[in-house]
């Protein structure tokens, strides 16, 4: 039996033979294309040559391209799993023709490779046409009988790429898997066992913006085989999912659960593995090109497929993250030929599990809710109570309407979509700034922008009402991409009005003043001025930002997207897909990519471009969602280091962001962290703020210390009191050696200063006659402080004696007569000297 390995290589020989290039295939995540969401085809690659606006080195070509179905016009998400031949995500083995050969080869080599290469039976082969192209019949007369073609209508042999874009008849082949050959009814009919596999569209037109068909200046050849389809019928399964290309997946699904895959189409059990095997390759190869679970656009829709698979995984018992264990299965199975998913693995495998431990952690309660729901709904699930799904257990609008499906319910999406609307409405109210009230669509006059290069304008006034003025250029800005607003004044006739708001409508820019204007003043000069520092300010926030970006991308991962962002005078702001909080080291290496680039003084460009253009610049930044006019502006720093579509404004060279610094990340919702970073003249501020803190840090580190050192001395005295309490009834211990009362003390000292206090007050309690000795430990050594009363300390001096009694533990010592002290090792024999040796010690004395 052939391997699905193998009948992809084959695919590409075949072609290559035919003097085909072999061509890899594109991300899944069209970079360059705002109008697609996920590569769907695969010719969305080559849309630029067929329309005539790219070129490549070759005519020919054969690839197999990554391809996910999943929105949009191609949109087979609802059929995946339940049915055995619908993939989100699979591989479409294809051959092109730009402008080189057509028809007649197209079909005669799609026919040789089933035939004769593969050797498909011809009785099992059906083709179909487009109901006007003569020309493809006839074509398919040579190799098929004529009830073996069948005409089909435009949605089956008329082939789109989206709502526009290149298109044109197309031409299929089906392969009949019935029993007894029988399957002629079954074509086009959605039956699993009569199964298109090869779609042959012969590309002629282009459907332009206004839903027409443009004659294309060249005819070319785009064709689409599933490989899963040919996998399956060439080795002679049922389902795609008998494959070699799937069963390795379920294989583990099945081993993880304990489950049984029992090959039937109806099984819930195995609808479930199904669901999961064929998700997981959707998210595993998005993640590998860049795209990650979200809220919006492409990443929401990861997000949904993510939450299906998991709410299928419940089917199989799970109960914990199960997705992100198929990953390594699926990089075995696929990562030879397809590199990034094997480069990419532990992300892949990091970002699944992330997003379906936040998933199940309201998925119980979420059910619990939908239960209770269910049971209060008849048959239908309100927009209400679907929209408290989505708002607070993160139930998408689908999985509601896959969990009321099962229970033989339906969802009302009007009403969903309708409280969707709602909570848009009033997010946008709540941000709604004060000074712009004024209805956006009145004002029907023409101000053109002027402040990327000036911070100032001689203008004159088209129109004033109320606080709104406008003028026939500007150089404030409107919020935009971020950007905040200028502020500055307008001057009219001497009179100074204090701007706080720009806003637009339609092709006016209105300003709004504190006050209100006075008379008309259309007509009238007006001087307008931006308040220029602060406008630097912000132009350095936005630069750094396109800088940050890039860092980001480059450090953390090209899967890294703006969220988000906010560019203010003193801060910038920004939001971007990530799954855990970046490392000290990775906000170092960040800083470091942006400050180098800052040192280094590149000029920042902007280029005005056609949108094709941007389309087909590598590495330019776009946002899919934005929409974009026929020409952009690009922003672009140190050659192509960092290219971004943006409509903001920026310094003239990096040099004059000054520095940045990165003061804050912290995770926003799921997926999504923000940093928040300073530049420029917050710089030296934030600094000062710093040192300010550290000096106070400092005087507080100060002071606590001077109270330490207090508190430890009043603490060493009320110690030398309670000790020297201990020493006045002391002489009770003493002894009586020629008439002089000895004594001799072990006490609890912390230092030699308490010590010879402490002796001191031993020597102060001698009425007459008296010698003492007080031992203590400190620091595992002895210390020893040694008093004799004056009249007898000529003849027992204390030095003397204290140096004896500091030689009998090893040690030595000495001072004066009345007092002196002495350091000894030995401490195991201090009780000795204390209790006996010391008397000996004196009495040697009175010789
Ligand atoms: N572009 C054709 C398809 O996607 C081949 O089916």
């Amino acid at each position: 039996m052939l391997t699905s390995k193998e009948i992809r290589n084959q695919f590409i020989e075949f072609f290559k033979s035919k003097d085909h290039r072999a061509v890899p295939s594109a991300p899944v995540i069209p970079h360059g294309d705002p109008t697609l969401l996920f590569t769907n085809a695969g010719m969305n690659q080559f849309k630029d040559v067929f329309l005539g606006q790219g070129n490549r080195d070759y005519t020919r070509a054969v690839d197999t391209q990554k391809c996910i179905r999943v929105s949009g016009k191609h949109n087979d998400l609802e059929e995946v799993g339940v049915d055995t031949y619908h993939h989100t995500f699979f591989e479409m083995l294809g051959n092109w023709s730009f402008g080189d050969y057509y028809k007649e080869e197209a079909i005669a080599w799609a026919w040789e490779l089933m035939t004769d290469v593969w050797g498909l039976p011809k009785d099992r082969l059906f083709a179909s046409v487009f109901r006007d192209d003569d020309e493809a019949f006839q074509i398919w007369t040579k190799y098929l009988p004529e009830d073996r073609i069948l005409k089909c209508g435009e949605k089956d042999n008329f082939w789109e790429m989206g709502d526009t874009g290149p298109c044109g008849p197309c031409s299929e082949l089906h392969y009949d898997g019935t029993p007894d050959k029988s399957g002629r009814e079954l074509v086009n009919a959605d039956d699993p066992r009569v199964i298109e596999i090869w779609n042959l569209v012969f590309i002629q037109y282009n459907r332009n913006e206004k839903g027409e068909l443009e004659n294309l200046k060249n005819t070319h050849v785009d064709t689409g085989m599933g490989l899963e389809r040919i996998v399956r019928v060439l080795q002679g399964k049922d389902s795609n999912y008998d494959t070699d290309i799937f069963m390795p997946l379920i294989d583990k699904i099945s081993a993880l659960s304990g489950i049984k895959y029992e090959h039937s189409e109806a099984g819930k059990t195995d609808i479930a593995m199904r669901v999961i095997a064929d998700h997981i390759r959707t998210l595993a190869f998005s993640i590998a090109d860049g795209a990650i679970p979200g809220n919006e656009g492409r990443g929401y829709v990861l997000r949904r497929i993510l939450r299906r698979a998991a709410r299928f995984s419940r089917e199989l018992g799970f109960r914990k993250p199960v997705l992100f264990e198929l990953v390594s299965v699926l990089v075995q199975n696929m990562g030879d030929f397809f590199q990034e998913i094997k480069e990419n693995q532990d992300l892949i495998t990091k970002i699944i599990k992330a997003e379906e431990e936040s998933f199940l952690q309201t998925l119980d309660q979420g059910l619990i809710k939908f239960e209770e729901l269910a049971a209060n709904s008849g048959n239908v699930i309100s927009g209400d109570d679907a929209f408290l799904l989505y708002d607070s257990f993160g139930f998408p609008l689908d999985l509601t309407e896959l969990i009321a499906r099962d229970k033989g319910m339906t969802v009302d999406t009007d009403g969903f979509e309708k409280n969707m609307q709602e909570q848009k409405d009033r997010s946008r109210s709540s941000r709604k700034n004060v000074s712009q009230q004024a209805d956006s669509d009145n004002y029907d006059f023409d101000s053109e922008f002027i402040g990327y290069t000036a911070l100032e304008s001689e203008s004159t006034v088209l129109y004033v009402e109320d606080n709104i003025i406008i003028l026939d250029k500007t150089p404030f800005y409107v919020e935009s991409g971020g950007q905040i607003s200028d502020t500055g004044i307008i001057r009219i006739e001497g009179k100074e009005y204090k701007v706080t708001g720009v806003k637009k409508s339609g092709n006016a820019l209105l300003h709004f003043i504190e006050g209100d204007t006075n008379g008309s003043m259309i007509g009238k000069r007006a001087t307008a001025t931006i308040d220029k520092q602060r406008r630097r300010n912000i132009m350095r926030n936005h630069s750094a930002t396109h800088l940050l970006h890039e860092a980001l991308k480059r450090v953390l991962g090209t899967h890294i997207q703006q969220q988000g962002s906010l560019v203010a005078p003193d801060y910038l702001r920004f939001d971007y897909n990530h799954f855990e909080k970046m490392t000290p080291e990775q906000m170092i290496e960040i800083e470091e990519l942006v400050n180098n680039k800052i040192l280094e003084a590149h000029k920042v460009e902007t280029l005005v471009m056609s949108l094709e253009e941007a389309q087909n610049k590598d590495g330019l930044k776009m946002y899919f969602g934005d929409k974009y006019g026929e020409t952009v502006r690009a922003v672009i720093m140190d050659d192509n280091y960092s290219q971004e579509l943006c409509g903001g404004t920026h310094v003239g060279n990096t040099s004059e962001i000054g520095f940045v610094k990165i003061t804050s990340e912290s995770s926003i919702a799921s997926g999504i962290r923000r940093i928040e970073a300073i530049t420029g003249s917050s710089i030296p501020k934030h600094i000062r703020k710093l040192e300010s803190e550290i000096v106070k840090e400092k005087e507080r580190e100060a002071n606590l210390l001077d109270q330490i050192k207090r508190l430890e001395k009043e603490i060493s005295e009320l110690k030398t009191k309670e000790l020297s309490s201990g020493l006045s009834d002391i002489s009770s211990e003493s002894i009586e050696i020629n008439g002089i009362s000895v004594v001799a003390k072990r006490i609890e000292a912390e230092n030699m200063d308490q010590l010879r206090d402490l002796g001191d007050e031993l020597r102060k309690g001698f009425k007459a006659k008296g010698i003492g000795l007080l031992g203590t430990i400190v620091d595992d050594k002895v210390q020893l402080v040694c008093v004799v009363s004056d009249d007898i300390k000529n003849d027992y001096p204390a030095g003397k004696i204290v140096g004896q009694a500091a030689k009998f533990l090893g040690g030595g010592g000495g001072g004066k007569p009345h007092l002196a002290t002495a350091g000894g090792k030995d401490i195991t024999k201090l009780d000795e000297l204390l209790e006996t040796e010391f008397v000996n010690i004196v009495a040697s004395f009175n010789n």
